[in-house]
């Protein structure tokens, strides 16, 4: 195990054309999964790189759960999870997005957040933008702010940082 973090993901990510639609060149992160230790070793840099600068982290469903707990646990911090449509129980915001390959909504509990938290927003892959964008908004929506937005993978040629110009955002990793 040897190289900066970037090197390393970058060169476990795995290419898939045309998955799973026509057109998407799919970037899957499982080998970055399988290397023992490395999950948990890119969530302690998270934690340490933003430490006091955070209260809480977002995780987005399903891959973005990942990374996000593990940063919260490594930070020591509460989680907070935004979900596909219909998992959530009680009271809901919910925001409607575009990403990739179709269209999607997201929802948070409404009591998810304490009023003024300072949340991490936090998934695997940065496409057009669209999840994080609406992750960020439903921070808002709870009385959050963004202190920024993680990901794992940039994929650099899909506008998704400019999308999101309004917030910090930081990729472990960029690729075309
Ligand atoms: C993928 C990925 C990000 C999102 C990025 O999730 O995990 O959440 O797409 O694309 P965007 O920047 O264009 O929005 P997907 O919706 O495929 O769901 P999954 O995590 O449940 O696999
Ligand atoms: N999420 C959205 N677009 C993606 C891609 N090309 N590869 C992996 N995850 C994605």
């Amino acid at each position: 195990s040897c190289g900066t973090p970037a090197e390393r993901i970058a060169g476990l990510l795995e290419d898939f054309p045309d998955h799973p639609a026509p057109g998407v060149v799919f970037r899957d992160l499982s080998r970055v999964y399988a290397e023992p230790g490395l999950l948990a070793g890119l969530a302690a840099q998270v934690a340490a790189d933003f430490r006091g600068a955070f209260d809480r982290v977002l995780a987005v469903e399903s891959r973005g759960f990942l990374l996000g707990a593990a940063v919260a646990a490594s930070a020591g911090l509460p989680l907070t999870l935004v979900r596909k449509p219909g998992k959530l129980p009680g009271t809901v915001h919910c925001a409607a997005y575009a990403l990739e390959y179709g269209e999607d909504r997201l929802e948070i509990r409404t009591d998810a957040v304490a009023p003024g938290d300072r949340v991490l927003c936090i998934d695997d892959v940065l496409a057009t933008g669209g999840t994080l964008g609406a992750a960020a908004e439903l921070a808002e929506a709870c009385g959050a702010k963004v202190a920024a937005l993680v990901v794992l993978v940039e994929l650099t040629g899909l506008g998704g940082r400019a999308s999101l110009a309004r917030y910090p955002l930081t990729a472990l990793c960029e690729v075309p």
